[in-house]
């Protein structure tokens, strides 16, 4: 068993790296304990904000100082890679942002690193880990909603980002399937596995980013996951599972923290579900992180290497077959 108190170093300083700085506060045999940006300004007014003990001004600095014992990682997603190898390689621990890489090679290349240094590394798929969707999961596998026979989820927000920033910039892997749409893919993959086709249509903007994405996938069964998301308009980000027996309603925001509601045929039942969350609701990740750290485990169950590589290679799929490419990373 290792020690008890776990020390996190966040490297990247943007807006999700402040969401976790807030979630990790709660986080038990944790401590919030480095930062590190490309700044060293900017390393300071984050760990001033986040009352952190050690700022950093470069990421090489951050994964080098030896109490570092995990790294979170909050950068663009072209940068995943890099920065999870370089990590891993000064034998630190790693719960990276989604996606855990950009394509199914780089996966490939990070689950071989951590296997080899024997470090744990998680996909900070952070939904996954809320009760809400533990719920879910569960309604599901007990039969409570009878045999799955559609999934409908949807993930759209207007995008206030400018071209270029990362939501809209294909040099930082942007566009809707990459960042929102994993979401709507990782729910069809959690609850009906791993599709038999994939049929998908995108919007790109003038650099080849999707900004709105429909996509459906078919399953065994005659059963279909019908999907979409969107930088450009705030329609609804809700998710529904309709069963032979009931259909189960994640209303918006469905990925994030909230009930779940259980609506049972011929109108009179419907059972509702709801959660606390003691911070966030990113806590849940990084609770898991730590836990399986210091039980000794190089992956989660809940979230294994697998889980994010079969994720990686729907989403190719899926990319593919609208034919959205990240020049500098597709190979
Ligand atoms: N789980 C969730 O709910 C959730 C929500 C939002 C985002 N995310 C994920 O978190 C990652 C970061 O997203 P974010 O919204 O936090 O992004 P962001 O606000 O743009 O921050 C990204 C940070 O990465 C660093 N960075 C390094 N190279 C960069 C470059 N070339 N351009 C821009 N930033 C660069 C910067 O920190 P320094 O300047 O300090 O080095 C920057 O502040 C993405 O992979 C995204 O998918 C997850």
């Amino acid at each position: 068993m290792e020690k008890r108190i776990l020390k996190w170093g966040i490297l990247g300083t943007g807006r999700i790296a402040g969401v976790m700085a807030t979630a990790l506060k709660v986080v038990e045999n944790s401590e919030l304990y480095a930062v590190g940006s490309r700044s060293e300004q900017k390393a300071h007014e984050f760990a001033t904000q986040y009352k952190i003990p050690k700022a950093y001004g470069t990421y090489e600095a951050l994964v080098s100082d030896p109490d570092v014992d995990i790294i979170y990682i909050a950068t663009p997603h072209n940068l995943h890679l890099e920065n999870a190898l370089l990590a891993m390689n000064k034998g630190k621990h790693v719960l990276c942002e989604k996606p855990l890489a950009v394509n199914e090679k780089e996966v490939r290349q990070l689950i071989e690193k951590a296997a080899e240094k024997k470090v744990f590394l998680m996909e900070a798929l952070w939904s996954r880990f809320l009760p809400r969707i533990i719920k879910v999961k569960e309604l599901v596998d007990s039969g409570e909603l009878g045999d799955i026979r559609m999934l409908t989820a949807a993930f759209c927000f207007k995008s206030l980002h400018r071209p270029e920033q990362r939501h809209f910039n294909i040099d930082l892997c942007g566009g809707t399937i990459l960042d929102i749409g994993i979401y709507n893919i990782f729910l069809s993959y959690l609850i009906l596995g791993k599709p038999q086709e994939i049929s998908s249509m995108a919007v790109l903007n003038n650099q080849g980013a999707d900004t709105t994405s429909s996509y459906t996938f078919m399953y065994p069964n005659e059963v279909l996951a019908i999907m979409h998301s969107s930088f450009l308009v705030d329609a609804p980000v809700a998710a529904e599972i309709h069963g032979t027996k009931a259909t189960l309603m994640l209303d918006d925001r469905w990925f994030n923290v909230g009930s779940v509601r259980v609506k049972y045929p011929e109108g009179a039942k419907e059972d509702v579900y709801k959660f606390d969350v003691k911070a966030n609701g990113y806590e849940y990740e990084a609770q898991e992180a730590v836990n399986c750290i210091l039980a000794g485990k190089i992956q989660s169950d809940l979230w294994s290497w697998n889980n994010s590589l079969e994720l990686v290679c729907i989403m190719d799929s899926t990319r593919s077959a609208c034919g959205i490419i990240y020049p500098k990373h597709d190979y």
